[in-house]
């Protein structure tokens, strides 16, 4: 995507020495800034402190820690301990163990003497790959986006979306805003509802940066609006990501997804979920009981980020009293029946199982359960 005029992906390996360059996350909207990771340890904590984060993101940068650490030392016992600590970094987010565990037994395959650059190689294509896949959900995503303009008596197709699941989730073109870049690319007028998504506000910082640098119109709405906007008839369609999806369709996602889902079925509006095949466990079938959910640190919920208007500075406040305590699950399960379809890099199914299989079966294969 275009920032400032020039074309970026959210990651990229350096040309001529083993570093890997990533966009800090942290620090957006206010600073634009490029971090550079040399070591597996530089990975782990960037993925654990979300300087990136997005499941697919996530997945990738797992697997440029994997080259990294065959750049240092590749015999066998330190790369299945880089695995080990890569895969333990964050727990939802299943991108992450399918992007090792695609690696790690090719990687092993191989000469020690050649792992270096063959990890290099096969992180290039994951990443590589990534970029195809959004598109072709972009594709995908886009013909609901346009049908549901010649059926909408708003002029704009009016969109909600949860969290981040843009173009910064994964190397480019985004989960659930694809079909809107490529929506407002094909001249369809689109305005999209953007959840602040509290406690990370990643709604608010990173989704609303992306669209506005791609001139979308669109409104960050305090996270309990979305009901409301649902109910006065303001909204025609939710489409937000995925960390994890059960081989049944239920899709989990940042906390919060499950409350909206929850309205727009009372509504009557169609939701979405737009995810990736590598997003998809095919070994779990209740969403509900078997995906890790992530607790975060509760700080993230009694203290919030953001710009001082007067400094410029950067701060972070307390909110809450001191004496309390709160609580920070990242992540929640949205089960299937809220689902009216999973947008993928293949086409779009139903949120069950026969249709995901029939879409993937030989993914669907590869880890029965
Ligand atoms: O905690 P985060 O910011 O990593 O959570 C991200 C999300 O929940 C996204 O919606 C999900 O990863 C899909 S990204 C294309």
């Amino acid at each position: 995507m275009q920032v400032n005029g020039s074309h970026f992906r959210s990651i990229w390996l350096a040309d001529d020495n083993p570093e890997v360059l990533v966009i800090d996350q942290t620090l957006l909207p206010f600073a634009f800034e490029v971090r550079s990771l040399g070591t597996v340890s530089d990975i782990v904590l960037s993925i654990r402190n979300m300087v990136v984060r997005g499941a697919p993101l996530i997945g990738a940068t797992a697997a440029c820690g994997l080259y990294l650490a065959a750049t240092t030392d590749s015999t066998e016992a330190n790369l299945q301990a880089a695995y080990q600590d890569l895969l333990a970094s964050r727990p939802t987010a299943v991108n992450l163990r399918w992007a090792l565990d695609r690696m790690l037994p090719l990687l092993l395959a191989k000469p020690a003497s050649t792992r270096a650059w063959f990890a290099r190689k096969l992180a290039q294509q994951i990443c590589d790959e990534d970029v195809a896949t959004n598109s072709g959900i972009g594709n995908h995503g886009l013909s609901l986006i346009s049908q549901a303009s010649n059926s909408s008596s708003n002029c704009a197709v009016n969109i909600l979306t949860h969290c981040n699941a843009g173009w910064l989730a994964t190397v480019d073109w985004g989960t659930a805003l694809a079909p809107i870049f490529k929506a407002h690319d094909a001249g369809i007028p689109v305005h999209v509802w953007v959840d602040e998504t509290r406690p990370r506000n990643q709604g608010a910082s990173l989704t609303a940066w992306e669209l506005g640098a791609h001139g979308i119109p669109h409104t960050v709405i305090a996270d309990n609006a979305g009901g409301h906007l649902m109910q006065q008839g303001k909204i025609d369609l939710c489409i937000v990501g995925s960390d994890r999806t059960t081989r049944t369709g239920d899709v989990c996602n940042k906390i919060g997804t499950y409350l909206k889902a929850l309205a727009a079925y009372d509504n009557g509006i169609p939701f979405y979920a737009a995810l990736p095949s590598s997003t998809i466990d095919w070994t779990i079938r209740d969403g509900c009981r078997d995906i890790p959910i992530e607790e975060r640190s509760a700080e993230e919920v009694s203290h919030i980020r953001g710009r001082d208007t007067e400094t410029g500075n950067l701060t972070r406040i307390r909110i809450t009293p001191d004496n309390s305590s709160a609580a920070n699950p990242a992540f929640d399960v949205t089960p299937r029946k809220y689902i009216n379809g999973i947008i993928t890099e293949r086409g779009i199914a139903k949120a069950s199982e026969e249709a995901l299989v029939a879409l993937f079966p030989r993914e669907a294969e590869t880890r029965p359960i």
